[in-house]
């Protein structure tokens, strides 16, 4: 057979994918190789090799011991995750899932809860849950919770234990969230309350180790959590995985996926039910062909909603809906980021966006290269000095945020958001003088506006809720 030019290569980063696909389940071949590379290089270095290539050589030597897959495990995942992500969904839990758990064992007098938040990342999502928990139970501490978060990256593991979190975490959540659960550190750092942090606890587990996912099969779970992982798998680790869940969770038991997640077929052995624009999987006898549930789940598609006696299961689960048919779950579709030249000739819109999705995964070396080819395509765009100044607060690099902060009010000086991030890191930095200029300079700009309205970059907070965080600011800091 004639050699093909760059054979051995190609054939090397194939066996690398498919290892790495044993290992983790993650797919990171074909048209996600640029990934798999990049990962490999911020290995390579931690593991003393020269590059990538020397990292999957070794990586299909199988020669790799635990210190090394925890590194690579590092390298691989993703870390996108914030409090309280698709807030739909988290309004769904709390209004559907958790308060009827709650009820129901009130009813009963079993004063337990198990829920599994499966890949929490560095913990945001399990705290969520823990938050609602506390929330809702006025008597938690004559509550069972066991509220477990597990995920693959050590790293993670730590950040989640620790309970400490940097801004980016806050961008989902209403501006006096942060004021109410968390502390405030030096640098910009906030630390969660030990009373929320004390309902929940952190594992590692490896969702492609079969002796691990068969531990979890006899869990009991009430509801499980498993979100924006299973679409970084192959289509068969995602059933496995499901095939797993399902087994953790009791009957009736619930489980939640991210929506771009959802799947007739995947979740097959599941009831999907629309709520509040969410879904939500429920562990039981799916509808037949023609959309009804079978008798015993008693639920019609189209059943009206007020027709079940309140307060039974029929009756909740009726005033939720059945979901349209929902596609099975898409190829695999983590953004494969383009190569440098490719980027040069995208739109500076597209750049833009690219910079801001890349923050949002914490990928912020690359961020931070992307929002600097912003700048160059574009000096005078205040937001892309906002978004700068947000990732190098995010890394720590508190003088040169501060100077981004800086030159993005000079650009725009009623940026009400580059305005709160400089008053808050003055505040981390003792300079409470310059921080109160700052909230009284916001509060003048939000008057101007209609309390209503949605600020840009704010991940939907309204000119209302942000004058109300200012004020507690200022409240905080003395400076009314
Ligand atoms: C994008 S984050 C999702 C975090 C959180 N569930 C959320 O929705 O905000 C994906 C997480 O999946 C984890 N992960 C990837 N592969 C995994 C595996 N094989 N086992 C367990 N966790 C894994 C990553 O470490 C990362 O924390």
């Amino acid at each position: 057979m004639p050699a093909v030019p760059g054979g051995e290569a190609t054939v090397l980063w194939e066996h690398a994918g498919s290892v790495v696909e044993r290992l983790f389940g993650l797919h990171l071949q074909g048209e996600r190789l640029p990934d798999l590379k990049r990962s490999l290089r911020g290995a390579a270095s931690e593991l003393g090799l020269s590059d990538a290539e020397a990292c999957a050589r070794l990586l299909v030597s199988e020669k790799l011991d635990d210190a090394g897959v925890e590194i690579l495990a590092s390298h691989l995942t993703i870390g996108e995750t914030y409090f309280f992500r698709d807030q739909e969904a988290f309004a769904a839990l709390s209004a559907h899932v958790l308060s009827e758990l709650i009820e129901q064992r009130r009813r009963t007098g079993n004063r337990q809860l198990r829920i599994w938040s499966a890949a929490c990342c560095t913990g945001e999502e399990t705290y969520s849950i823990a938050i609602q928990l506390q929330q809702l139970l006025p008597d938690i501490a004559n509550w069972q919770i066991n509220l477990l978060g597990t995920d693959v990256n050590p790293r993670f593991l730590r950040t989640a234990a620790e309970g400490v979190y940097g801004q980016w975490s806050f961008r989902g959540t209403s501006p006096d969230f942060r004021a109410r659960h968390f502390r405030q550190l030096a640098g910009g750092r906030y630390v969660l309350s030990p009373t929320i942090r004390r309902i929940a606890h952190f594992a590692s587990l490896n969702l492609a180790d079969e002796a691990a996912l068969a531990g979890m099969r006899d869990g009991d779970f009430d509801l499980v959590l498993c979100r924006n992982v299973l679409m970084y798998f192959t289509s068969a680790q995602a059933s496995k995985v499901v095939e797993a869940l399902h087994g953790s969770l009791r009957e009736e038991g619930w489980l939640a996926v991210a929506p771009c997640e959802a799947s007739q077929t995947l979740f097959a052995g599941f009831r999907a039910l629309h709520c509040d624009g969410a879904i939500l999987y429920r562990k039981g006898p799916a509808p037949d062909r023609h959309g009804s549930a079978p008798k015993d789940a008693g639920i019609p598609a189209a059943m009206p909603v007020r027709t079940h006696p309140a307060g039974t299961r029929a009756a909740h689960e009726a005033s939720l809906r059945f979901p349209k048919p929902v596609t099975p779950l898409p190829a695999p579709r983590r953004a494969t980021p383009p190569a440098k030249a490719q980027e040069a000739a995208l739109p500076v819109k597209a750049i833009a966006a690219r910079a801001r999705a890349l923050a949002d995964q914490r990928r912020m070396d690359e961020a931070l290269a992307c929002c600097d080819r912003w700048i160059a395509a574009e000096k005078l765009d205040p937001a892309a000095h906002c978004l700068r100044g947000m990732i190098l607060a995010e890394t720590g690099n508190m003088p040169e945020a501060s100077a981004a902060f800086e030159r993005s009010l000079y650009l725009a000086p009623d940026g009400v958001m580059a305005g709160l991030a400089l008053a808050n890191l003055e505040r981390t930095r003792g300079r409470e003088k310059h921080a109160a200029r700052h909230y009284r300079n916001i509060l003048a700009l939000l008057e101007r506006l209609p309390p209503d309205a949605d600020l840009e970059h704010a991940e939907g907070i309204s000119v209302r809720q942000l004058t109300s965080l200012v004020r507690d600011l200022m409240v905080a800091g003395d400076h009314t």
